[in-house]
């Protein structure tokens, strides 16, 4: 048996999930890393590990565990919090970090459903669900991350489906994480503790894959300039993440509120605030990712 918080890392091989999870195992909470390839996760456990070791940190194997899934399948989704459910019989801590922007949308799945919106609000939506109840067992908290963009949702297209184009689409998504981070502590205070969290700009300069990630063209240009001049280390988000996840006793004293990276912000976020459009893109999602019959 273990004493130490459990937290699922979604988004884990990823820059910012990555600085989550070394910040937190190196404070000794137990890591659950979340991506769709497991050679993947392994990887990054291991890297993870030796990290830990050349501190001169000691970790169990068991410590920093992977658990494979595709939020832009609703099937895995839900196997995947069965499968954490079976495992973990607590989890202490949800951190919401996957998805990236994609090119060339919309990209249609078999379900159905458009790529960006899946994988970063509807996989992610569903998946909490799942555990929500798991997670009020532990006063659990969920952190999303956030970007600090608007867009108004179009209810005729909210997956931005048929007019997509893709940084409306990303912005779109990402309003909705924001919007579904303030409902759900809105709807679970007492219960569960859920926050949003801006990362600001930050990027794993050392990932040997760094120049696949930019699209061609001005952008890319523009976007690998912002790296060079602009980008901070993954670090700087993770360490704020493990603060936010492991010194709160009481977590209630932080549901509902918009960090910027350690910086509590005061200044009320459109999106968050919005009650109406809260408890509606929650009916949506619900139906959407059938959790309620259409
Ligand atoms: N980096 C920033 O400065 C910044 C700023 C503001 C907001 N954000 C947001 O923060 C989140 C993470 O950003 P990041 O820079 O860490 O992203 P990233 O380095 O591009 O990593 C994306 C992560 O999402 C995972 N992922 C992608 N599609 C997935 C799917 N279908 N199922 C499961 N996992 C999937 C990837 O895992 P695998 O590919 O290994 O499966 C990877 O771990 C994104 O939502 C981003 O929009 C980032």
């Amino acid at each position: 048996m273990t004493n130490k918080q459990t937290i699922l890392i979604t988004g884990a091989t990823g820059n910012i999930g990555g600085g989550a999870a070394v910040a937190l195992a190196r404070r000794g909470a137990r890591v659950v890393l979340l991506g769709r390839r497991l050679e993947s996760l392994e990887a990054r456990a291991d890297s993870i590990r030796v990290a830990l070791s050349e501190e001169g940190i000691e970790c169990q194997d068991t410590d920093i565990a992977t658990l494979v899934v595709d939020f832009s399948d609703m099937e895995s989704v839900r196997h995947a919090a069965t499968e954490a459910m079976s495992r973990f019989s607590m989890i202490n801590g949800l951190i919401l970090s996957v998805g990236h922007l994609v090119q060339n949308g919309p990209n249609i799945l078999p379900s159905g459903h458009e790529l960006m919106f899946a994988t970063s609000v509807m996989g992610p939506f569903l998946f909490t669900q799942l555990l929500l109840e798991r997670m009020q067992r532990s006063d659990g908290l969920i952190l999303q991350v956030i970007a600090p963009f608007y867009e108004e949702i179009d209810w005729q297209d909210l997956e931005s489906i048929r007019n997509h184009r893709t940084t409306t689409a990303y912005n779109r998504a990402k309003t909705c994480e924001r919007v579904i981070a303030a409902e759900l502590a809105r709807r679970y205070a007492g219960r569960i503790s859920s926050v949003a969290f801006n990362p600001t700009y930050v990027i794993d300069k050392s990932d040997p894959e760094l120049d696949k990630r930019w699209p061609s063209g001005f952008m890319g240009f523009f976007w690998r300039m912002m790296t060079v001049f602009f980008a901070k280390p993954p670090a700087v988000a993770g360490e704020p993440i493990a603060d936010l996840m492991l010194s709160y006793r009481d977590r209630s004293a932080i549901n509902g509120a918009l960090f910027k990276l350690d910086k509590r912000i005061e200044k009320p976020d459109k999106a968050m605030n919005d009650k109406v459009l809260g408890k509606r893109l929650w009916d949506e999602l619900d139906s959407l990712t059938g959790l309620t019959p259409e």
